[in-house]
C-alpha cells in the first residue's frame, strides 16, 4: 500500500522511499531484512511486531495439542490396518468398518496435523512483510554467504527451533503417517517369486486349440501348410488344483501366460524350412516337422500377437504394430517391441499328439523382462 497525494498537476505530493510489496533496488540480503524487521523502515510498529509473547505461548500449548491429537490419529491408523484380517475384510458387513476405522483416524491426524500449522502460523510466527527483488542469477557469493544465516534466522523466528513442545509434538504427529506407507506395504502382496517365469507347458504336455478340447496332431497343420493354430495346454483332472472351476482347469492368468502360436512353416524345393540365422540347432531341434511354437503375447506390452503373413512368415501384433519373423527366431522385424516371442519347445508323444517339451525358452510377456536381463 503506498500513501499518496495528489497535487494539482496529479503528481504525487511526496515518494516514499519504498513501497511495500515492491523490490528494493538493493541486493536483498540478511542484514537488510534483518534491518527492515527491526522497525527502522517505513512500516508502523503494529504492521512488523512479532506476536506478543503470551499469545505465543498460548498458540504453542494449542498447536502442540493439535499435534497430539494428530498422533493419536495417526497411531490408531496403524492400529485399525491391523484390528481386521484379510479373510474378515473380505466380508462386506466387516470391511465397512475397517474402511471407517482407517478413514476416521486418517482422517483426524490429517486434520490435527493441518490445524496445528494453522494455529502456529497464525499466534507463533511473526508477520511481516518483506520484499525480495528478482535476482540475477547465478546468486553473488554476498547472497551466498548469507542464505544459511537466512534460513537459521527463520526456523528460529518460526519458533521450530525456540519452541521444543512444539517442535517434538510435530514430528511425533508426522511419524505414524511417515510409517503408514512402509506398512501399507503389505497390501502389494507377497512377492512373486518364479511364478511369472514358469508356465504350466512341461515335458510332454499336449496342446489344444484354443476354446476347444480338441488335441492336436501335426497332421492338423500339415493339411495347412502356411497354416497357424492358436493352443493351450492341456491340463488333466489330477492338475486342476484350485484352478477347478475354470473350463479347462486352467487359470486366465495361466491361459494369457501359455497361449502359444503354432505355425506350419513353407519348405524349399528340398523339402527344407529356410530357417534364418538365429534358428541355432538347439532350436530347430525344438521344432517338429517344420512346425514351431512361438508364445502369442507380445512381448511389447502383452496383447495377443495373433496376426500371421504367411507369404512373408511375420507375426504381427494389432496394438502398436510390432512384426516378428518366425522363420528366424521370432526376431523383432519393426515396431516398439524389444524382444522376440520366446519360442516353445515341441514334439509328439507316442500317440502322435504334438506336447511341449519343456517350458519357454524365455519368460513370455511384456518387455518388463528386459529389466531383469540388463
Ligand atoms: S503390444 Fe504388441 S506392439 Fe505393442
Amino acid at each position: 500500500m503506498t500513501d499518496k497525494t495528489n497535487n494539482d498537476n496529479n503528481e504525487p505530493d511526496e515518494i516514499p522511499d519504498r513501497v511495500v510489496g515492491t523490490p528494493t533496488a538493493e541486493e536483498h540480503t540478511v542484514a537488510e531484512a534483518e534491518a527492515e524487521r527491526s522497525h527502522e523502515g517505513p512500516y508502523k510498529a503494529s504492521e512488523t511486531h512479532h506476536r506478543p509473547e503470551e499469545q505465543q505461548r498460548r498458540g504453542e500449548k494449542l498447536a502442540s495439542l493439535w499435534f497430539v491429537i494428530a498422533f493419536l490419529g495417526g497411531i490408531g491408523f496403524l492400529v485399525s490396518y491391523f484390528v481386521f484380517g484379510p479373510e474378515e475384510i473380505a466380508d462386506p458387513r466387516i470391511g465397512q468398518y475397517s474402511n471407517a476405522l482407517l478413514g476416521g483416524t486418517l482422517t483426524l491426524s490429517l486434520f490435527g496435523i493441518g490445524a496445528g500449522m494453522t494455529v502456529w502460523a497464525r499466534n507463533v510466527m511473526p508477520h511481516y512483510e518483506v520484499a525480495s527483488p528478482y535476482d540475477e542469477l547465478p546468486s553473488s557469493e554476498k547472497e551466498k554467504g548469507s542464505f544459511s544465516a537466512f534460513f537459521m534466522q527463520s526456523a528460529d523466528e518460526s519458533g521450530f527451533t525456540r519452541r521444543p513442545l512444539m517442535r517434538r509434538t510435530l514430528i511425533a504427529a508426522m511419524l505414524p503417517l511417515g510409517i503408514a506407507p512402509i506398512i501399507l506395504l503389505r497390501d502389494t502382496g507377497p512377492l512373486p517369486g518364479d511364478k511369472l517365469k514358469v508356465t504350466p507347458w512341461a515335458d510332454g504336455r499336449r496342446m489344444v486349440v484354443e476354446g476347444t478340447h480338441r488335441e492336436i496332431r501335426p497332421e492338423d497343420l500339415a493339411q495347412d501348410p502356411y497354416g497357424m493354430i492358436s493352443a493351450l495346454p492341456l491340463m488333466h483332472e489330477e492338475d486342476y488344483g484350485e484352478n477347478v472351476h475354470y473350463p479347462h482347469g486352467i487359470s486366465l492368468n495361466d491361459q494369457a501366460k501359455s497361449v502359444i502360436l503354432l505355425i506350419k512353416m513353407p519348405t524349399n524345393e528340398e523339402g527344407q524350412v529356410d530357417w534364418g540365422e538365429e534358428m541355432t540347432e538347439e532350436r530347430r531341434n525344438w521344432t517338429h516337422e517344420g512346425i514351431i511354437a512361438y508364445s502369442k503375447i507380445c512381448t511389447h506390452v502383452g496383447c495377443p500377437a495373433a496376426l500371421y503373413e504367411r507369404t512373408t512368415h511375420r507375426i504381427l501384433c494389432p496394438c502398436h504394430q510390432s512384426t516378428f519373423d518366425a522363420a528366424n527366431a521370432a526376431e523383432v522385424v519393426f515396431g516398439p517391441a524389444h524382444r522376440p516371442l520366446p519360442q516353445l519347445p515341441i514334439g509328439v508323444d507316442s500317440e502322435g499328439y504334438l506336447v511341449s517339451t519343456g517350458d519357454f525358452s524365455e519368460a513370455p510377456g511384456p518387455t518388463f523382462w528386459d529389466y531383469a536381463k540388463d
